[in-house]
């Protein structure tokens, strides 16, 4: 039998996550179906309950519903209670389990894909809104020497870091704390390059041989990238490993098999 997934979201239309699914599956040569759901905050629960009674396995969630989706959930991960947003519901038989593998995701592409470890190296987080809150835990967990996090308005990145912070392990900031500092790796969690907006980088911030990685992605380099190649970071991804990359996470919670990225990026790109 066919078993249906699916992710919501609004817009929903422009969503990869369908062609992502449906890829993964060949490759194990699952019998699956992966659509598309249309909602708003006011029919976000009367859609998932629906597919769950016609028989859905899993969701992503996607924007605008990830706090809609903690609220739904009846069990979390500690990830997702971390990041306090949802990206992955599973329909099991005595409740709905909510996940978030957008960290996972991130983590991986910086370390399998392009084979950057984060043991032990100084990673820059620059944003503190609701792709931040995601990333923060499974990087952490990474074993960093040091993690920076600023923000534009200060008070979002002292509070997103919370009880986290440990002086001179992991610290949060204004933008301007960047000041001086060197990294290993400078990750854009901000929403500026999806309006071309330029962030103020400070031309000392890439370590020799850094890596400069934006979570947003698109056709050619993001504002960040262009930048980030100028100031002297020795390379530079967009975010389209990071979303292969929790779909493949969400697709093991799933099915328990893990897929296969790289010909799916080939594919993608
Ligand atoms: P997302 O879910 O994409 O993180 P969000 O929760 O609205 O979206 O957060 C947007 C983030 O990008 C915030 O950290 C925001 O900074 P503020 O908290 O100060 O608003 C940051 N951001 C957006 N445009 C920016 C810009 N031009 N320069 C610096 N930071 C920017």
């Amino acid at each position: 039998m066919t078993d249906r997934y699916a992710v919501i979201g609004n817009p929903i239309a422009q969503s990869k996550s369908p062609i992502l699914h449906t890829a993964f599956a060949r490759q194990f040569g699952h019998d699956i179906h992966y659509g598309t759901l249309l909602a708003t905050h006011e029919t976000f629960a009367d859609t998932v309950r629906r597919f769950v009674a016609e028989g859905g396995k899993g969701m992503n969630v996607t924007a605008p519903f990830k706090l809609d989706a903690l609220e739904f959930a009846d069990t979390l991960s500690e990830r997702a209670r971390s990041a306090q947003a949802i990206n992955t519901l599973k329909f099991e038989p005595d409740g709905v389990h909510g996940d978030n593998t957008d960290g996972v995701g991130l983590v991986g592409d910086i370390q399998d894909r392009l084979g950057v470890a984060l043991e032990g190296r100084r990673l820059l987080v620059i944003g503190a809104g609701g792709a931040a809150r995601g990333i923060l835990l499974p990087l952490l967990q990474a074993g960093p020497d040091y993690l920076l996090l600023v923000n534009r308005t200060e008070h979002k990145a002292h509070d997103l870091l919370g009880e986290r912070r440990r002086a001179g392990k992991v610290e949060a900031g204004p933008l301007a704390a960047v000041a001086g500092g060197r990294f290993d790796v400078v990750i854009n969690a901000t929403s500026a390059s999806l309006t071309g907006a330029h962030l103020p980088l400070a031309d000392s911030v890439f370590a020799p041989g850094s890596l400069a990685y934006d979570l947003v992605y698109g056709d050619g380099d993001t504002a960040f990238m262009t930048d980030a190649r100028a100031l002297g970071a020795a390379r530079v991804s967009d975010g389209l490993g990071m979303l292969v990359g929790q779909a493949a996470e969400s697709y093991r919670l799933w099915r328990g098999s893990r897929p296969d990225v790289e010909p799916v990026m080939a594919m993608l790109r």
